[in-house]
C-alpha cells in the first residue's frame, strides 16, 4: 500500500466525500513541479457545491501544519498540490532497504495461504522446446514472488506421461532404437524414433495398431511395457533437470497424468450422482450448451477418460491435499476453453472454490524461422536457444571486456538471464517473436542492460570502500535522485501487484524503470569525488539500487554478474 497517499487521504477531510473516494482521486503528477502528489477537486466540485478553485484554496489554508514527510502543499488551478521532503523520503528508504537488504519487500502476508500454481508440465519423451519457455519461467517466477510475499507456494509439474504415444514410443523403439542408444543420447533419440514412427505409418497402417496393443498393456500392468514406460519418462526428466537448472526452476510435485489414473472413477461417481453425466453416442459429456461452451467430454465411446478428466481429478486432489487459496494454471491461451470448460464443471459439481481456479494464460513464442511440429520434427530446443545466447553473449562480452576473469560464467548467466528476461518483460498474453539480437542488446530493455547496471552499481561501491561518516541525504534530493529513491519504494507494491494480476512483468519493467533512473543519476552527479557526507549518501542509493536489482531478478531466475 502506497502510505503517503494514505497519509493525505487520513488529512485530507471533505464533507461527503469517503477516504477510499479520495484515495482513487489521489495522482501522481507527471511534471515534478506539480508537486509530488495532487488532488484534482474537480471531481468534488459536485459534492460540495463549490468551485475547483475554491476548493482548493480553502483546503491549502485548512493544512497549515503537515505530517511529514509532506512539507508544502498548495493550490493551483483546482488541483491541491502536495511537496514531499525528499531528503527525509531519501532517509527512510535507504535506510530500510541497508538495513534488510534482500529481505527489502519480504513480507508475511501470504502466511497461511497455499498457492498452486502448475507450470512448465511437460510431457513425457516430447522436446523441451522453446514453446515451454513461457509457462516455465513465469510461472517459475510467480513461485519466488508469492514466496517472498509469505505464501506457500506449490511448485507442480503436471507431467503429460500418459497417452497413446507411449504405445507408439514402444513401437519404435523395439523396431528402431536400443537401450544402449538410448541411454547415450537421450532425448534426441526418443525424438528421433518418434519422427521415423510418424514418417512409416503413413505408409504402414498396422504400426499403429500394434502402438495401441502397446498402450493396452501399459494399461494393463504388462511387465515389460511398464519397465520401458518408466525409462522412457526417467530419461526425459534427467535431461529436463539440466534446463531447469539453468533457468533456476524447481518443484514440489510431480504428479502429472499417470498420478491420476486411479483417481478418476471417485468424480465419475460424483457427477454421476449429481446428475451432471449425460450419454451421448456412447461417451459420456457434461452438458455445458447454457454457458455456451461445447460439452465437456469426460469417457469417450471406448471407455478412455480425456484430458479433462485428469484435470477434473486433479483439481480435487488438489484442493483436499493443499487446501489451496489459488490454484494457478500456467498455459498457453490455446487451452483457454478448455480450463473455462473444468473449472465450469466443478462449478456445476458445487465447488464453491471452484471461483480459486485461475488460468494465467500466456501467448506464443516463435522465432523469426516460423512454426515448430515434434511429429515432423521441426523442432526448436530450449536447450539449443539457451547455448546459442550464452555463445553469443560471450562473444559480446570478450569484445567489451576483453580482461574479464570467469567470461565462461558470466556468459552462462547473461545469455540465459537475456532469454528469460525477454519473456518476463512483456505481458503474458502477448506473442513473441524471438530474436536474439533484440534479447542481448546491453543498451535495450533487456536482461543484460538491467545486470551490467547491477555491475556499475558494484563497481562504484568497491571504489568508495569502507565509509562511515553520517550522509547527507540531502545529496539525493534532486530530481534523479528523487526519482530513484520513489521508484525504489515502490518495490514491494511492485510485487504485490504482480502477484494480483497474476504478471511477473511487472517485476522486468520496473527493473528497467529503476536502472534507467539510475543510470541518470550517475550522468548528472559525481559520487566518488564528492566529499565524505555526500559520498555517502549516494552510494547508499547505489547499494540499495544494486540490492533491489539483485533481488528482482531472482524473482525472476536470473542471475547477476558482479562485473560484466
Ligand atoms: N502437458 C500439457 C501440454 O503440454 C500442459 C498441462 C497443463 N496443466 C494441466 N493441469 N492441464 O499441453
Amino acid at each position: 500500500m502506497n502510505d503517503k497517499k494514505q497519509i493525505l487521504a487520513s488529512i485530507l477531510q471533505f464533507d461527503g466525500v469517503s477516504k477510499q473516494e479520495l484515495l482513487e482521486m489521489i495522482t501522481v503528477p507527471t511534471d515534478a513541479k506539480n508537486g509530488d502528489y495532487s488532488l484534482p477537486c474537480f471531481r468534488l466540485a459536485k459534492t460540495l457545491r463549490k468551485s475547483p478553485v475554491q476548493i482548493a484554496g480553502d483546503a491549502a489554508d485548512r493544512l497549515t501544519c503537515l505530517p511529514p514527510p509532506f512539507k508544502k502543499v498548495e493550490a493551483v488551478n483546482g488541483y491541491l498540490n502536495f511537496f514531499v521532503d525528499g531528503t527525509l523520503c531519501a532517509e527512510k528508504v535507504l535506510t530500510e532497504i541497508s538495513e534488510k537488504g534482500s529481505e527489502y519487500g519480504t513480507s508475511k502476508e501470504g502466511e497461511g495461504k497455499a498457492i498452486c500454481i502448475d507450470y512448465s508440465s511437460i510431457n513425457i519423451a516430447k522436446p523441451f522446446h522453446i514453446g515451454h519457455l513461457c509457462t516455465t519461467v513465469i510461472g517459475g517466477s510467480l513461485y519466488k514472488i508469492y514466496q517472498k510475499l509469505g505464501y506457500n507456494a506449490i511448485g507442480i509439474n503436471h507431467l503429460g506421461d500418459w497417452g497413446t504415444q507411449f504405445g507408439k514410443l514402444i513401437v519404435a523403439f523395439k523396431k528402431w532404437s536400443s537401450e544402449e542408444e538410448l541411454q547415450e543420447k537421450g532425448m534426441t533419440e526418443l525424438t528421433r524414433i518418434y519422427v521415423q514412427y510418424h514418417t512409416e505409418a503413413e505408409s504402414d497402417p498396422t504400426l499403429d495398431d500394434q502402438a495401441r496393443a502397446w498402450f493396452k498393456k501399459i494399461e494393463d500392468g504388462d511387465k515389460e511395457a511398464l519397465r520401458l514406460y518408466n525409462l522412457f519418462k526417467e530419461i526425459t526428466l534427467r535431461e529436463v533437470q539440466k534446463t531447469y537448472k539453468r533457468l533456476k526452476i524447481s518443484f514440489d510435485s510431480y504428479n502429472g497424468e499417470a498420478f491420476y489414473n486411479d483417481k478418476m472413477q471417485p468424480v465419475l461417481d460424483e457427477l454421476e450422482q449429481k446428475g451432471l453425466l449425460v450419454e451421448d453416442r456412447g461417451a459420456k459429456i457434461v452438458d455445458l450448451s447454457e454457458e455456451g461452451m461445447p460439452p465437456c467430454l469426460i469417457v469417450k465411446a471406448d471407455g478412455a477418460t480425456l484430458y479433462a478428466t485428469r484435470d477434473l481429478a486433479a483439481a480435487l486432489y488438489r484442493k483436499a491435499t493443499y487446501d489451496f487459496y489459488k490454484s494457478l494454471y500456467v498455459v498457453a491461451y490455446q487451452q483457454n476453453l478448455h480450463f473455462r470448460q473444468v473449472f465450469k464443471v466443478l462449478e456445476k459439481m458445487g465447488k464453491d472454490w471452484a471461483k480459486d481456479c485461475v488460468h494465467v494464460a500466456f501467448g506464443m513464442v516463435s522465432m523469426e524461422s516460423g512454426a515448430m511440429s515434434t511429429r515432423k520434427g521441426k523442432v526448436i530446443y530450449l536447450e539449443d536457444v539457451l547455448n546459442k545466447a550464452v555463445e553469443r553473449s560471450l562473444e559480446i562480452i570478450t569484445e567489451k571486456n576483453p580482461d574479464l576473469e570467469s567470461k565462461e560464467q558470466t556468459a552462462e548467466m547473461v545469455g540465459v538471464g537475456a532469454v528469460i528476461f525477454s519473456v518476463l518483460y512483456n505481458n503474458r498474453i502477448k506473442d513473441i517473436v524471438f530474436s536474439y539480437d533484440k534479447v542481448l542488446n546491453f543498451d535495450g530493455e533487456t536482461g543484460p542492460y538491467v545486470q551490467y547496471t547491477n555491475a556499475r552499481c558494484i563497481s562504484v561501491l568497491n571504489k568508495v570502500g569502507e565509509c562511515t561518516v553520517k550522509p547527507d541525504f540531502s545529496a539525493v534530493d534532486n530530481d534523479e535522485g528523487k526519482a530513484v529513491v520513489s521508484l525504489l519504494e515502490r518495490f514491494p507494491d511492485v510485487l504485490r501487484e504482480a502477484v494480483d494480476k497474476y504478471e511477473p512483468c511487472f517485476v522486468g519493467r520496473f527493473l528497467v524503470d529503476l536502472c534507467k533512473a539510475y543510470n541518470r543519476f550517475y550522468l548528472v552527479h559525481r559520487i566518488t569525488s564528492e566529499p565524505d557526507a555526500i559520498k555517502k549518501a549516494r552510494a547508499m542509493l547505489t547499494d540499495a539500487v544494486h540490492i533491489v536489482i539483485e533481488e528482482g531478478l531472482r524473482l525472476m531466475g536470473i542471475d547477476a554478474p558482479k562485473k560484466m
